[in-house]
């Protein structure tokens, strides 16, 4: 989290913009949270330039709800979906939508995004669903196909905002905000207009995409205090110069993470270039006890949370917006020194 936001978090926790109410005490129908909640969509819509067309759900529930979700909203009866499988996020999702419809693979790759003209999407698939950062392996689409016929969904958990994004190649983006959109309990829901109405009658009302659109998230009580910090991240994300600003300070973090990785042989990246992540770095020492001499010692100099996923093993960092150039400097550094004490053990 930027140090600045936190400490916007803990006067609004007092005082939200000297009402002497806490953020914690607003009702979510009364005109102070309205106005947190009008404005975080706008400067949402202001960052990633959502079309009128598109509509913000502000649900709660993480994306892993919406791996079912997705297809009870979406899906009529009957209707099948397809999937791009790029790792252990998509896999999860699908898994979770073949519980409930027919599910067709129209592609699949193990640390690499398959190429477009690979895929292989039914005519009569509802939608094609991505995980554009696949978080346990570190693999990033770094491009968005346009599909002409086929709605595409996204999990965007990772990373929505970190960069631009051409909103209207999707019909739909998810996304949990605890990567890059502060607080834990927030799930974000970009949708185009035109896939609600679907769906089946199954669904609880405030995770429903139809119901919550039309009441204007207003169905039952939202995560208001997950709001509240997602707004002042978006308020953030604006007052360092938008995506295109982030987007290049997030190129350069990955850029020297990786040529750290790249230099002396002792670390390596199992992800080919150009489908590496630029948020979610993975990385692996010469065997499983260097990794885990390499994260004891790593603790120990303040560097944390670096273990890969339990999936995949070797180590993770995880280079979310609100991380600074200067602790991915000090990963770096640390680096370095660790390979030199124990490159030739
Ligand atoms: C790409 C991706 N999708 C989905 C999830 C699940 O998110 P949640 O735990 O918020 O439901 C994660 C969690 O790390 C993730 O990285």
């Amino acid at each position: 989290m930027p140090a600045e936001v936190l400490a916007e978090i803990r006067e609004g926790l007092v005082s939200w913009r000297g009402s002497g109410l806490s953020v914690l005490e607003l009702p979510f129908t009364g005109a102070k949270f309205q106005t947190i909640l009008a404005e975080a969509e706008q400067d949402l819509r202001d960052l990633l330039d959502i079309p009128a067309s598109y509509r913000v759900l502000f649900l709660q529930g993480g994306a892993f709800a919406q791996f079912r979700l997705v297809p009870l909203n979406l899906l009529r009866a009957g209707e099948s979906a397809s999937y791009v499988e790029t790792g252990y996020w998509s896999a999860r999702a699908m898994a979770e939508a073949r519980a409930l419809c027919p599910v067709v693979v129209a592609a699949r790759a193990r640390k690499a995004v398959p190429p477009f003209a690979e895929w292989r999407i039914p005519p009569d698939a509802a939608y094609c669903h991505i995980t554009t950062n696949e978080t346990a392996e570190g693999v990033q689409f770094h491009e968005i196909p346009v599909l002409s016929r086929t709605p595409l969904v996204a999990d965007m958990t990772a990373d929505l905002l970190t960069g631009p994004l051409d909103i209207r190649r999707f019909g739909l983006i998810y996304a949990s905000a605890q990567k890059n959109l502060g607080a834990a309990g927030l799930t974000l829901v970009i949708v185009r207009e035109d896939l609600l109405g679907r769906g089946q009658d199954v669904v609880p009302a405030p995770l429903d995409y139809t119901r919550q659109a039309r009441a204007g998230n207003r169905i039952n009580t939202p995560p208001t205090f997950a709001i509240y910090v997602a707004g002042l991240m978006l308020k953030w994300l604006k007052r360092q110069g938008g995506l295109n600003v982030i987007a290049e300070r997030n190129r350069r973090k990955a850029a020297k993470l990786y040529a750290a990785i790249e230099t002396g042989g002792f670390y390596h990246c199992p992800v080919p270039p150009p489908h590496r992540s630029s948020v979610t770095v993975c990385f692996h020492l010469p065997d499983a006890v260097q990794e885990a001499a390499f994260l004891e010692a790593a603790a120990q100099a303040g560097l944390l949370n670096l273990q890969g996923h339990p999936a995949v093993g070797g180590i993770r960092a995880a280079l979310y917006n609100g991380v600074t150039e200067a602790a991915v400097d000090a990963l770096v550094a640390f680096m370095a020194e660790f390979a030199a004490k124990h490159a030739h053990r």
